[in-house]
């Protein structure tokens, strides 16, 4: 069995600020509604994928261990190479190594770079092509690619740019859409994710997502949303943490009511999770200091400043919480594409 050269993504996670929650259609992947997300510096998956030349199935790795078929991750990630190599009429095999920079299912959006780079990666090498640019000449915008990713998971497409993203849903056209809002430079915004847990959510978003219409909250929520993020674009242009903070608290809460009066119902909040929620809106009162907080789908709070305030805030939360593990993240500049020499 011979090996091309290895081709290397690395896609950033992506934290919603508006987020996606519930799906009109699983197969075609169609939102509920319309999402918002800033793209992270750090929080990082990195995948490799060459193909193998001889080889009669894919070879997926995940820090090194090999993934079976049939695993939880494996049934998803080798159905997504099934279908990218459907879509672009490969037969060739692949094998691809992938790893995060951050703990994975627990709410900090492994899903999103995930599936992100696996995309980029595969296509890169059935393409040999050796960046993104190369891979735009052939047809493969980030667009493409971003559509391409999202049938694995939909969080993913906003992760093809970097910044600040909005993947919208017309249903007069019957089209998706991506925006990118602005870029890095816009507004450094800081993401300290505070660790409460490291191990796999019980109950996978996917499965959550598809509960989402038996809340009585959900209805209500969508017709609210139009609102809502012409409010979040209004901050972000304006950079008004002031204005953005409140509306990301109360998005993050929003769709936890509706997880949690879903049937059956979901909690990925923890008691801890509860408590550090209302220990930073009371360091916010005493000390003014204008940190907010948003939550995906687990227990672990991300914590959202100008980057000017983040040490300040991370002595806060040493003082307090000496024993807490936290992601120190910002704004990043989105996905990168090399090919990796021998
Ligand atoms: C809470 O993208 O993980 O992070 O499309 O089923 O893979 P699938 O779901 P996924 O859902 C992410 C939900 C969220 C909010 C968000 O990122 O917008």
């Amino acid at each position: 069995m011979t090996m091309s050269l290895p081709y290397k993504a690395l896609v950033p996670a992506n934290i919603a600020f508006l987020k996606y929650w519930g799906k009109r259609d699983v197969k075609t992947q169609w939102p509920a509604n319309h999402s918002l997300s800033m793209s992270l510096a750090q929080s990082v998956t990195t995948t490799s994928a060459r193909v193998l030349v001889g080889a009669s199935e894919h070879q997926i790795s995940f820090s090194g261990t090999l993934v079976e078929r049939t695993s939880s991750f494996g049934r998803k990630a080798y159905a997504h190479l099934d279908y990218l190599a459907k879509e672009l009429g490969t037969q060739a095999y692949l094998q691809v190594n992938t790893s995060n920079s951050f703990p994975t299912g627990c709410g900090i959006a492994s899903s999103a770079s995930g599936f992100g780079a696996l995309t980029l990666a595969a296509v890169a090498a059935w393409q040999q092509a050796d960046s993104l640019d190369t891979l735009e000449k052939m047809g493969f915008t980030r667009h493409r690619l971003a559509a391409l990713a999202r049938m694995g998971s939909g969080s993913s497409c906003r992760s093809f740019w970097g910044g600040y993203v909005s993947w919208k849903v017309d249903e007069t056209t019957g089209e998706q859409e991506l925006v990118h809002l602005f870029s890095d430079e816009h507004w450094d915004l800081a993401d300290t994710i505070a660790i409460f847990s490291a191990s796999e959510k019980k109950v996978s978003s996917s499965k959550a997502h598809l509960d989402a219409w038996s809340s009585p909250l959900f209805e209500p929520r969508l017709a609210g949303i139009g609102e809502k993020e012409e409010q979040m674009i209004n901050a972000l242009r304006d950079k008004d943490l002031s204005a953005l903070g409140p509306l990301l608290e109360q998005e993050a809460l929003e769709m936890h009511a509706v997880m949690m009066s879903a049937k059956p119902s979901t909690c990925y909040l923890s008691s801890e999770s509860i408590s550090f929620i209302s220990w930073l809106r009371k360091l916010r009162q005493k000390t003014g200091l204008a940190a907010y907080f948003t939550i995906d789908a687990g227990p672990n709070i991300h914590v959202i400043c100008e980057q000017q305030d983040q040490s300040k805030l991370h002595s806060e939360i040493k003082k307090c919480y000496p024993q807490l593990d936290f992601i120190v993240d910002h704004v990043g500049k989105g996905p990168q594409l090399v090919v990796e020499a021998h």
